[in-house]
C-alpha cells in the first residue's frame, strides 16, 4: 500500500489508487468536473491539476496513480493558475444564465469560479450558440450551451444502466451531448444523470423551476419505494417536499437510486394522505387525531380480544413499530391472527440487477423477524 504526501498530509492508499482518490480519502478539496467515483476515468475537464515534486509540469489527479513517497500539492500558485485558465476555457462559450438556471446555488461552475475565477475575461469572440431546451426523454431536459462536455452522463448510460442512450456529437466547439438516433433518454435510472451533471445542462422535468435550492432544507432518510432501501436525502420547505436524491452507501445503493424511488416524495404532498381519523356514532362523524382514536379504541378491542380480532399489516413500517403493534395484539388482545398483505405476489421476487426490487416495501424482513419472534404463522390465504 503506497504512502504519499498531499498538501503536507501523509496518506496511505490502496495499490493503484489515483491522486484524486487519495484526496477524497483525506477530504482534501480539489477542483474537478469529469471525475466521478462511480464512473470510469475520462480525464477530459483538465481541472483537477496537481503539482508533483520532481515533475516540471502540472498533472491531472484523476488519471495519475499514487506511487510510494510521492509529494503532491494542489495549493501552489502554479496549480491555481492552471485551474484558473482551465476554468476560463470552460467559460468561453458558457451562457450567462445563472439568474434563470436551475443549478444556481449548487453549481460546480459557480463554485469553482468563486474559488479560482479570473473575473476579468479576455475573450472577445462571440459565444458559440447551441441547442437549448432539448427534450431528451420523459424525465430530463438538456441545455447544450451550459454543458461543459464532462461526459459523466454518457458514461452513466454506458457503464451503469448500459442503456447507451447518450453520446457526444460533432467536434471542437460545436460538440454537443445528445441522444443516439432512434433513442430517447428513457431508463429506470435516468435522473441520476441530472444529479451527476456538475452544471445546469441536465435538469429534471419534475423539479425544474419549482424551487430555488437555497429555499430548501434537506434531511437524510431511506427510500420506502422497495426493499432495497436506498439511502436518500429529501429536500423540502413549508410548501412541501420537492425532490429526492441518492446518498452514497457502498453496501446498499452506491451512488445511485431509481426514478421510481424519487417519485415517492409525491405521496407525502398528497392531500388525500391520511392525516386525521374519523369516529362515527349513529351516522355522525367526528374528526380526530389518529392517536386519540387509537386510545379510544383500546377498550373496544380489549372487549373483543381473542380470535374475533385480526390485524392486517403491510411492510411499510419500522421494526420498532412492528414490535409495538404485534406485541400489543399478542399480549394485550390475545390474538395471533396477524396477516402480512402483499398486493403484487407475481412480481414480488423480481430484481432488475441494479437496485429495483419487486417487493415494494422497505421492511419486509423486519416484519417477518417480528412475526418469527411472536410465532405468527397466520397465512393470507386463511383470510380469503
Ligand atoms: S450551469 Fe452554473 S454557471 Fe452555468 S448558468 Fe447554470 S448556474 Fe450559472
Ligand atoms: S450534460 Fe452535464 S453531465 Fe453531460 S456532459 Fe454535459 S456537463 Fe457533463
Ligand atoms: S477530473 Fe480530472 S480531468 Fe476532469
Amino acid at each position: 500500500m503506497p504512502k504519499c504526501t498531499i498538501n503536507g498530509k501523509e496518506v496511505e492508499v490502496k495499490a493503484g489508487a489515483t491522486i484524486i482518490e487519495a484526496m477524497y480519502q483525506i477530504d482534501e478539496p480539489i477542483a474537478h468536473y469529469c471525475y466521478h467515483p462511480g464512473l470510469s476515468v475520462a480525464g477530459v475537464c483538465r481541472l483537477c491539476m496537481v503539482e508533483i515534486e520532481g515533475n516540471p509540469r502540472v498533472q491531472i489527479a484523476c488519471n495519475t496513480a499514487v506511487t510510494e513517497g510521492m509529494k503532491v500539492n494542489n495549493t501552489s500558485p502554479k496549480v491555481r493558475d492552471a485551474v484558473k485558465w482551465g476554468l476560463d476555457f470552460h467559460l468561453i462559450n458558457h451562457p450567462l444564465d445563472c439568474p434563470i438556471c436551475d443549478q444556481a446555488g449548487e453549481c460546480g461552475l459557480q463554485d469553482q469560479y468563486m474559488e479560482f475565477g479570473k473575473y476579468d475575461p479576455e475573450m472577445a469572440e462571440r459565444k458559440q450558440k447551441k441547442h437549448k431546451v432539448v427534450d431528451l426523454g420523459p424525465t430530463v431536459v438538456l441545455d447544450s450551451e451550459r454543458c461543459i462536455l464532462c461526459s459523466r452522463c454518457v458514461r452513466f448510460t454506458d457503464e451503469v444502466t448500459k442503456t447507451y442512450e447518450l453520446g457526444l456529437f460533432n467536434r471542437g466547439d460545436r460538440t454537443e451531448i445528445g441522444t443516439v438516433p432512434g433513442k430517447e433518454l428513457n431508463n429506470k435510472y435516468s435522473l441520476n444523470t441530472v444529479d451527476i451533471c456538475p452544471v445546469g445542462a441536465l435538469t429534471s422535468k419534475d423539479f425544474r423551476f419549482r424551487q430555488r435550492v437555497w429555499y430548501l432544507k434537506d434531511a437524510e432518510t431511506v427510500c420506502p419505494g422497495c426493499s432495497t432501501g436506498c439511502n436518500t436525502k429529501v429536500y423540502f420547505n413549508k410548501e412541501g417536499m420537492f425532490r429526492v436524491k441518492p446518498v452514497y452507501n457502498e453496501h446498499v445503493n452506491g451512488h445511485w437510486m431509481s426514478d421510481e424511488g424519487r417519485d415517492t416524495y409525491k405521496f407525502v404532498n398528497k392531500e388525500v394522505r391520511l392525516l386525521k381519523a374519523k369516529k362515527g356514532n349513529g351516522g355522525v362523524w367526528t374528526e380526530m387525531a389518529p392517536g386519540a382514536v387509537a386510545k379510544e379504541l383500546v377498550p373496544t378491542l380489549k372487549a373483543a380480544a381473542g380470535d374475533s380480532l385480526a390485524l392486517v399489516l403491510t411492510a411499510q413500517y419500522t421494526l420498532e413499530e412492528y414490535e409495538a403493534i404485534v406485541s400489543t395484539f399478542v399480549k394485550t388482545f390475545n390474538t395471533k391472527k396477524i396477516y402480512f398483505w402483499i398486493n403484487n405476489k407475481e412480481t414480488f421476487e423480481n430484481f432488475d440487477g441494479l437496485l429495483l426490487r419487486g417487493d415494494k416495501n422497505p421492511n419486509t424482513k423486519g416484519l417477518l423477524l417480528v412475526f418469527e419472534k411472536y410465532g405468527i404463522t397466520a397465512a393470507w390465504a386463511d383470510l380469503t
